[in-house]
């Protein structure tokens, strides 16, 4: 139809509507993209950010509106229709096939070579040089499973490239990286942009908008509420459009819950590599105690073994040798099981893989660690129970879903997140340790959450928090230690504590003096 292709733009998506029971999760939106430009997509967490997304790239379909792609009038019918056209996605929760090699996950379906006889050492070259463009230094044949979450996706880019794209939406690809793999992923979206491929970016760490992106469009409650041109706007101006109203920003904490008794101490805690596991990282006497009340923060860079030292006292790894004492007993944790029988929580850094069952209710998510908790006679759960305490943590958290029974899978990313972290909270353990529990969540959310952890700690609970967000870090924290290979490099009190000196800290390789 329109071919105008001087005042088309590369993208443009025009009053699309979409509803699911029980939900308008867009409500007539306009999105454009230009050649060449980097675009951030925002919005608060259930906004109808991936939703857009999905019917972009044909995962979804619209129940109105129109998409124009280069000049004409598409309609994706399958993700294969909008990646032939030249739209690649990457998804919120990746899509590659962990138990294939890295080449055979980058050219999964469309192999080089004749159909019946695949050349697996064209395969490896070609998948080596695209490793090489985008910096991944792994052998091709390694398997998905084996890889990082900057691995995962770097190999997802991989793929996009491989496609001859001119398009890649990334939804929430920041997420799960560390500040490093961060700048590396921004190195490889600059270079698209010189060669002409378009970005479109959705993040909720928003000071990321303004290292990369040209333009943004921010989405509330299903409606676009704005665009424009990054440069000119301000965080501020993108949170007041976000969330329709003011924000305070992070800011240090006030007050103190700590008390003087000790929660959880650990003592040499070591754990060594296994022939099998190359990759994992060792732990090298770890020590370090919190208190009732407390909030301790670990920071360190990502290897720098902190997920390990969470893991390992939850009863989720095997440790060699140490000693884990709470409430003054030393104890013996072997499963998490008995992590949980002696009140420690664990709301996990991976949640997707290892906290949610994608295909119950949001109920039975939030129940399923608490039901002790919520059955009388300890065998049945009782349903008002269940409702009561899916009610509390809803209007707490502002978990946005239609109903208790909603499949958790529906949801939006940052919503599941909440569910998870509600599970966690529910149960009321002495010592609750949050890996990167911000993470993919808003910003309005994030700092009800962060309210939430500081009314557990005036309960009395102890609380352990990884985050690789040092500004996160440093507005929860009463104490931080500072973790690196997999050893204790430091310890400072939350108040004298600032970005530099952690990074001191985390890039020290000696051990803290006894
Ligand atoms: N398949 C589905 N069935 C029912 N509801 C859905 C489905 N997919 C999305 N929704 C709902 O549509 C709304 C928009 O969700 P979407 O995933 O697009 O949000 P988002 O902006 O990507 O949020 P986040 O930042 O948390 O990832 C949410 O209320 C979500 O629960
Ligand atoms: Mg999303």
């Amino acid at each position: 139809m329109t071919t105008d292709n001087q005042t088309m733009p590369l993208l443009r998506m025009s009053g699309i509507s979409k509803s699911f029971p029980g939900v308008r999760a867009l409500e007539c939106v306009n999105f454009e993209v230009g050649e060449a430009e980097i675009h951030a997509f925002l919005g608060e967490n259930g906004a109808g950010k991936s939703t857009l997304l999905k019917i972009l790239s044909g995962a979804q379909s619209q129940d109105s509106g129109r998409i124009f792609f280069d000049g004409s009038d598409t309609n994706f019918a399958s993700p294969r229709a909008a990646q032939m056209a030249g739209i690649v996605t990457i998804y919120q929760e990746f899509t590659l096939a962990p138990d294939m090699t890295i080449a055979e996950n980058v050219f999964i379906g469309r192999e080089p070579g004749s159909r019946l006889f695949v050349s697996r050492r064209a395969l490896e070259q070609q998948t080596q040089a695209l490793m090489e463009r985008i910096g991944l230094d792994r052998s091709p044949n390694a398997l998905v499973r084996d890889l990082s979450v900057a691995e995962q996706q770097m190999v997802e880019i991989a793929r996009a490239i491989s496609m001859k794209s001119r398009l890649i939406v990334m939804d929430e690809p920041t997420s799960a990286l560390s500040r490093t793999e961060v700048q590396k992923l921004f190195a490889i979206i600059r270079a698209l942009k010189r060669d002409g491929i378009s970005t479109i970016f959705v993040t909720h760490r928003l000071e990321e908008v303004f290292e990369i992106c040209d333009r943004y469009t921010v989405l509330r409650d299903g409606r676009h509420v704005g665009a424009g041109s990054v440069s000119e706007t301000s965080i501020d101006g993108i949170i007041r459009m976000m969330v329709g109203r003011e924000l305070g920003l992070l800011v240090k904490r006030q007050s103190t819950y700590a008390t003087p008794d000790i929660a959880l101490a650990v003592e040499e805690l070591s754990r060594r590599r296994k022939n099998t596991d190359a990759s994992a990282i060792e732990l090298h006497g770890v020590w370090f105690n919190v208190k009732k009340g407390e909030i301790l923060g670990i920071a360190g860079l990502v290897g720098a073994g902190r997920t390990e030292t969470a893991r390992a006292i939850f009863g989720a790894d095997k440790i060699d040798s140490g000693r884990i004492i709470v409430d003054g007993t030393e104890v013996q944790i072997t499963s998490p099981r008995d992590a949980i029988d002696y009140g420690i929580g664990l709301v996990p850094e991976d949640r997707k893989q290892q906290a949610l069952f994608l295909s119950l209710a949001i109920r039975t998510n939030l129940s399923i660690a608490s039901h002790d908790l919520i059955s009388s006679l300890g065998v049945f759960i009782n349903a008002d129970k269940e409702d009561q305490l899916v009610d509390e943590y809803k209007s707490l958290l502002n978990i946005r879903m239609s109903s208790p029974d909603q499949i958790i899978g529906n949801l939006s990313g940052g919503n599941q997140q909440k569910v998870v972290l509600a599970r966690w909270l529910a149960l009321r353990p002495k010592v609750l340790i949050v890996d990167e529990p911000t993470r993919g969540i808003d910003v309005g959310a994030k700092v009800e959450v962060h309210n939430l952890l500081f009314e557990m700690a005036a309960s009395g609970i102890a609380i352990i928090v990884i985050s690789s967000e040092l500004p996160e870090i440093l507005a929860l924290s009463d104490r931080i230690v500072t973790m690196r290979e997999g050893r204790i490099t430091g310890e400072i009190a939350g108040a004298d504590a600032d970005q530099e000196k952690l990074m001191t800290l985390m890039t020290l390789t000696k051990d803290r003096a006894a």
